[in-house]
């Protein structure tokens, strides 16, 4: 793809506005980035032709592009341009499911569950039992945390299946998990605060939604061990995803479970625990969610995107007591609360174990998948080594050192498999690596899936 001149940008720095040259420049290319102008993939001028054309120091390009990189918009590799990331927002993880192409003949994509397993009969009796016994009440505005039914539910379920210790008082029923980590950031930043630590690597989308709600994002380092506690200095919160890292899949060690939350006790910290697939764990039950050992100091975070259907679009923040009232105000203020027939059918379907029935049943089958990828993986590509297979829906598959990751991707793509990288979702560089999901591709594509991303390897090492 080519490069854009600095004059194709038209970015424009008024000298007499109020916010420095710096956050006008970072301002209008995110702005270019989400509403689509500045296209995913494309080249940014260097940092010299730019400076030069806004008559500002390289430095403060230098610094932008940084700060844009940090946030997941931009990417650079080692020697190469600065470039828009192909996961920004505008680009095709934002864009409507029907503009995307068809799905891959091996579809690897992590992330995402199998959505055919939708339990749907069940979901539509739970719709109809809700709806019949709804008081009238329930179809006016309401609690902006959400129905009291729901809330009920889930501090049950919660509590039963992920050792959270929560009360119908301390949930607030969000549109997915995505929304409840933009009302938490805004309710943050309405108390002060300025910057959250995420993982690096970590989630870019995350990064995005974050930085959009109006924290400045401040990388931490994971290592096999999840983040690294000791890197998180004078820090007012940090997200992560204890226990199945995204994207690496590690689960975090017991001495940071507990160095972290000696960290936020000490500070007065809010530890921020996105448990967006924990409920998959195949060798052996999941461990608790870190909140329950510290309710006062953890926000607790999930949803049924993964166990049921991302577009139910329904999550939950379990929140502690000093939150409580200015994140229930926050949704209040984004939208006065979530659809009530989604609502009163997932308390319904939570209440009846139909939830806890259907995880029984596509964990095993997941479960199967995993093993399927694995063995695939060790028999096709023994050179790799594979991370993160004890939960979530999805590995992390390390190829050899010198390996051309956007190589790969392409004759992976050549050949219809459907593979990520790992670089998207780091802001420096790192060893080449790709996310393999197992959560959309049934057992019987699995070994052909992996033998033609196996020729992708091959192919992009013979370039
Ligand atoms: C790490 C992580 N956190 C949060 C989310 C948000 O999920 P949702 O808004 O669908 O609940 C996702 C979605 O893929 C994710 O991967």
């Amino acid at each position: 793809m080519r490069t854009s001149s600095p004059n194709e940008l038209m970015m424009r720095l008024d000298r007499r506005a109020s916010p420095p040259l710096r956050v006008q420049l970072e301002q209008q290319l995110r702005d270019g980035i989400r509403n689509g102008s500045l296209a995913p993939g494309m080249a940014l001028p260097s940092t010299r032709a730019l400076a030069a054309e806004l008559a500002v120091s390289r430095g403060l390009v230098v610094e932008a592009y940084a700060q844009l990189g940090a946030e997941g918009y931009l990417v650079t590799r080692p020697g190469g341009a600065t470039r828009i990331s192909e996961a920004a927002a505008g680009g095709p993880a934002a864009r409507s499911r029907a503009e995307l192409p068809r799905a891959p003949r091996y579809d690897f994509r992590p992330g995402a569950p199998d959505v055919s397993l939708f339990p749907a009969r069940a979901w539509l009796a739970s719709v109809r039992r809700g709806l019949a016994r709804a008081p009238h009440a329930r179809f006016d505005y309401g609690d902006p945390r959400g129905a009291p039914e729901l809330r009920v539910a889930l501090a049950e379920y919660l509590g039963r299946v992920r050792g959270v210790v929560a009360s119908p008082d301390s949930l607030v029923v969000t549109s997915g998990l995505a929304q409840g980590l933009v009302i938490l950031t805004r309710a943050l930043v309405a108390r002060g605060a300025g910057s959250v630590g995420v993982e690096d690597p970590g989630s870019a989308p995350l990064w995005q939604q974050v930085a959009g709600a109006g924290l400045s994002i401040v990388p931490v380092p994971v290592d096999a061990g999840g983040v690294q506690v000791d890197r998180l200095g004078d820090l007012a919160a940090i997200v992560l995803t204890p226990a199945h890292q995204f994207p690496t899949g590690v689960v975090l060690a017991p001495d940071r479970r507990a160095g972290l939350l000696d960290w936020a006790a000490r500070r007065g910290a809010v530890i921020v625990e996105d448990d967006y697939d924990a409920e998959y764990r195949y060798d052996r039950p999941p461990v608790g969610a870190m909140q329950g050992l510290d309710p006062r100091n953890v926000v607790y975070g999930g949803s049924v995107s993964k166990t049921l259907a991302p577009a139910l679009r329904l999550g939950w923040l379990v929140v502690p007591d000093r939150l409580a009232l200015d994140v229930a105000g926050q949704k209040a203020a984004d939208d006065l609360g979530t659809p009530i027939v989604d609502q009163l059918a997932l308390a319904d379907f939570i209440a009846r174990g139909e939830l806890d029935r259907h995880l029984r049943a596509s964990r095993l089958e997941y479960r199967r998948r995993r093993d399927a990828v694995v063995d695939a993986l060790a028999r096709r590509v023994p050179e790799a080594r594979v991370g993160g297979i004890a939960a979530g829906l999805h590995v992390a598959v390390y190829l050899p050192e010198g390996t051309d990751e956007s190589r790969v991707l392409e004759a992976a793509r050549a050949r219809d498999v459907g593979v990520f990288g790992l670089s998207e979702h780091r802001t420096g560089p790192g060893p080449p690596a790709l996310l393999l999901g197992y959560g959309r591709i049934p057992v019987p594509a699995i070994d052909p899936g992996i033998r033609a991303l196996s020729g992708a390897i091959d192919a992009a090492w013979a370039e």
